[in-house]
């Protein structure tokens, strides 16, 4: 029986397109090797959203085809997502040796292809069976249509398309069935979903309503269209989480303009503050970028005093990185690489600074913690999240996988709060 080896670079949707087609190989009669040099098969699903993703993926790309040349393995290396998308065919020219590419907008035909092959050849093929999981990343949406400037993420990924409820119901339902605990909703801008009747709060209503299913999230929220109504339904359910990931990229306005965000630093602030009315110990975290085109000094101070008047509990934060055909990448680019790197220096130091407050301000506190799985390297620890986002560690002898306990918070470890059971 052949064998499959992934390695997913990027954001969630991607990890969610590398299950998908894993488990439409699996179909096919593919099991999943420990290692990548065992496998028959590498499939590489890349990134373009920064310079450095792509860098990275080919720099991998090109350690596997120097190992299976080196090793004289019979293998096949396959390179899919969103800088196969980007760059196409081209890719196979750059770095000889790659058997197959598929870009971000193929994958879903793709892996269709391979279940309608199976429907209509033997269904007993073998292969690894499903594999029953505690958490998950199921899309809710694909593609965007908000052109923020400087993303390459709507080129690759095409229009935004909302998969129906109904069919996001099932797949959620089906997945429960094998003992699903938790699930992530996504989309570049859940916000938006709509399917022509449901829309993200419906969606959540129906999620919810699912039994056996514990906890229900969903990311990435748009500050444009993240409504009252919406952070009420997420008020009005126990199972959603209490956790609101908010992208900001700029404090400035004037940045916020030219990046298209189609928000100023104040109305961001408003939805801030809903949040902190309607959901009042939710966790909010948020993306940010340094040095995008003609960022001064003072733009990089609103950004710097917003997150000081925020307080995210965490935050994903990045050097602007110019995309080739986005419409930022046609402007005057005049923030020095240094200067770029400098800011975001700073503001990881801050941020880093009021994540610890954030954390030790939990201790002696009790929380609810879903534990999905041993924390690596220590087989006693158990990992797992709040009702909001915060990671929390357990010691226990017993198999907690999937249980819901309450614990207290003893200390925090800067990222980490170390708990007891109560
Ligand atoms: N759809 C989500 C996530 C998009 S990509 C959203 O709208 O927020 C994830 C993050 O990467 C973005 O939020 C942004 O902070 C960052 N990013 C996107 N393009 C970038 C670029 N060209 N340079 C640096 N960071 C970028
Ligand atoms: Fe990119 Fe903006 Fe769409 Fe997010 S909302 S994927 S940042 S274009
Ligand atoms: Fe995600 Fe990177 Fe594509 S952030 S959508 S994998 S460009």
């Amino acid at each position: 029986m052949p064998s499959v080896y992934f390695e997913t670079f990027g954001c969630q949707m991607n990890v969610a397109d590398s299950d998908m087609l894993a488990q439409a190989l699996f179909a096919k009669g593919y099991y999943s090797a420990s290692t990548s040099s065992d496998a028959d098969l590498i499939v590489v699903n890349t990134c373009s959203v920064r310079e450095r993703a792509e860098i990275r993926a080919k720099a991998r790309i090109k350690e596997y085809v120097n190992h299976r040349r080196k090793s004289h393995a019979a293998q096949e290396i396959w390179v899919v997502g969103c800088m196969a998308q980007r760059l196409g065919q081209s890719l196979r020219n750059e770095i000889p040796g790659i058997d197959r590419v598929i870009g971000s907008k193929d994958i879903v035909p793709f892996a269709q292809e391979m279940d309608g092959i199976l429907l209509a050849g033997a269904s007993d093929t073998g292969g690894e069976k499903f594999r029953g999981k505690l958490n998950a990343f199921v899309p809710i949406m694909r593609g965007c249509n908000n052109l923020c400037s400087y993303c390459i993420v709507p080129l690759v990924r095409g229009e935004e398309q909302s998969i129906p409820a109904i069919s996001i119901e099932n797949t959620v339902r089906s997945l429960v069935d094998t003992g699903l605990k938790e699930v992530t909703l996504l989309g570049q801008n859940v916000n938006s979903y709509h399917d022509g009747s449901t829309d993200l709060a419906g969606l959540l209503e129906k999620i919810q309503a699912i039994p056996g299913l514990a906890r229900i999230r969903f990311t990435t929220s748009h500050p444009k269209d993240c409504t009252d109504a919406l952070l009420q339904t997420i008020g009005r359910y126990p199972k959603l989480c209490k956790h609101i990931h908010l992208p900001v990229q700029s404090g400035s306005t004037r940045i916020l303009e030219k990046m298209n965000r189609k928000y100023t630093r104040e109305t961001y602030l408003q939805r801030i503050d809903a949040i902190r009315r309607i959901l009042p110990n939710a966790d909010i975290t948020t993306d940010v970028m340094t040095g995008f085109p003609t960022e001064s000094d003072e733009d990089f101070s609103d950004t710097v005093s917003l997150f000081k008047k925020v307080h995210f509990t965490a935050a994903f934060m990045f050097a602007y990185s110019k995309r080739d055909g986005t419409v930022a990448a046609a402007l005057n680019d005049d923030v020095p690489v240094d200067i770029k790197k400098e800011r975001l220096a700073r503001l990881i130091d801050l941020q880093t600074a009021i994540t610890k407050d954030h954390y030790s301000s939990m201790v002696r506190k009790d929380l609810e913690v879903l534990f999905l799985e041993r924390q690596r390297g220590g087989e006693k620890l158990w990992t797992g999240q709040d009702n909001g986002c915060k990671r929390s560690v357990l010691s226990c002898n017993e198999n907690i996988a999937g249980m819901i306990l309450r614990v207290r918070a003893l200390h925090s470890s800067g990222m980490t709060l170390i708990t007891e059971r109560i």
